[in-house]
């Protein structure tokens, strides 16, 4: 006999850390934009896995490279050569017209190549003095839960309790050129900025249009190296390849992970140009996983999906329509303080409501009309669908969320 949605929760609880807390759905099957719980309730995936799932839950093309590549070699580890390694690596360095990719498996893990590389490439091509490098943050960043990247966050849920602290980071207001210009010109010693284009864990903070441009000038005037953190805007999740494509820019380093895989297994890379890349040689950066066979395989096949299928223009052209509806939406109630994103990183502000409920509710009533949404920093939800939603299901999603935000008491 099946077990009730509350055993498997009730498991988890008893033997799982707490460091987690979910929305009581307990999901055993997906398929492209739709999963279903445990008692066979079907629902609109929008959050994706953090937008992992850019290409839909088990797409088949990926699914069918992970199977054929899992029959074959899965992990030779970088002790020794294997025939797909090589291939990926050319396959994505053209894709994203970089000279070089560093192949790590978690985003967190991209993170944190990208700010070694860059250190190196201060200390061995800038001429920073020894141990004197520092990197810019912005405030309101997420990029992971490693010690360096709790090191460089403000947000006291990520680092309170876990000092001491990483060095050389500093932190300046996001979407500020002032405050950029006057961190570049006040140290010589500043290898990099490193950014999200959009904040996604901020609860999609879009900067003035323009911002991308600036810093990109900024970094080249300073000899500042540009690293986009894109594990979350990146892979047509905005309606363009990379965030950083809606201003034309070209990041020195991008970072990518998520949607990598399509949702199958952790993929991250990290890519540059030959200078930034060859300052680390052999022996001093590397990962068991990274670059194995099998994530190989999966990732040019969630690549090719993307491009095959023209995901970030269908992502440009639904989330216009998921921006209008929840515009009219918020003629309709004042329950909504906000609507933004692009593409299909969307937000949504909501103002308190009943008695003390705040977004975490709003979420608890969408898993009842069938919507799966994630509140992100107490008041916001984010909405992010896999990108292979289409018109008619962004209707039926949106009538959905209608739905549920009038009937709030
Ligand atoms: C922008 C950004 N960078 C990095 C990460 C970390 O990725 P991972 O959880 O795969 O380590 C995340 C995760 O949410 C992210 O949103």
């Amino acid at each position: 006999m099946k077990a009730e949605a509350s055993y498997y929760i009730e498991l988890e609880h008893h033997y799982g850390a707490h460091n987690y807390h979910p929305i009581p759905v307990v999901i055993e099957k997906a398929a492209g934009i739709h999963v279903w719980d445990t008692d066979g309730n079907r629902y609109f995936d929008f959050l994706s896995a953090y937008s992992a799932v850019n290409q839909g839950h088990c797409h088949p093309q990926i699914l069918k490279a992970l199977i054929d590549q899992s029959q074959k070699l899965t992990l030779t580890s970088r002790a020794f050569h294997n025939n797909l390694l090589g291939e990926y690596e050319k396959y994505i360095c053209n894709y994203f017209e970089y000279d070089k990719v560093l192949p790590m498996n978690t985003g967190v893990e991209g993170g944190e190549t990208a700010i070694k590389l860059a250190r190196r490439w201060g200390y061995h091509v800038k001429g920073i003095p020894d141990n004197k490098a520092e990197i810019i943050f912005v405030e309101g960043n997420f990029w992971g839960r490693t010690m360096a990247a709790i090191s460089s966050s403000n947000d006291p849920s990520s680092y309170a309790g876990f000092g001491p602290f990483m060095p050389g980071f500093k932190l300046i207001p996001y979407n500020n050129i002032a405050a950029l210009e006057a961190v570049f010109a006040s140290n010589p010693n500043i290898a990099a900025f490193m950014f999200e284009p959009i904040q996604g864990e901020a609860g999609v903070v879009v900067p003035d249009e323009g911002y991308l441009k600036k810093v990109r000038a900024l970094c080249t005037q300073y000899n500042v190296l540009m690293i986009a953190d894109e594990v979350q805007t990146g892979l047509c999740r905005t309606g363009k390849l990379l965030a950083c494509d809606h201003e034309q820019v070209k990041p020195d380093i991008l970072i990518l992970g998520k949607a990598l895989s399509g949702g199958l297994l952790p993929v991250s890379a990290v890519l540059a140009s030959d200078e930034i890349m060859l300052t680390i040689q052999p022996g001093e950066h590397g990962s068991t996983y990274g670059g194995n066979p099998l994530a190989c395989a999966v990732a040019m096949a969630a690549l090719e999906v993307l491009k095959v299928e023209k995901l970030g223009e269908n992502a440009e052209k639904m989330g216009e329509i998921f921006r209008y509806r929840m515009q009219q939406l918020m003629q309709k109630t004042d329950l909504i303080a906000t609507v933004r994103g692009k593409g299909l990183l969307n937000a949504i502000v909501i103002k308190p409501f009943g008695n003390n409920k705040s977004a975490w509710d709003v979420c608890l009533k969408l898993k009842e009309h069938g919507v799966l949404a994630k509140q992100t920093h107490g008041d916001i939800i984010r909405f992010a669908p896999p990108l292979v939603i289409n018109e008619a299901q962004m209707h039926e999603a949106c009538d959905s969320i209608e739905q549920t935000i009038l009937n709030l008491h």
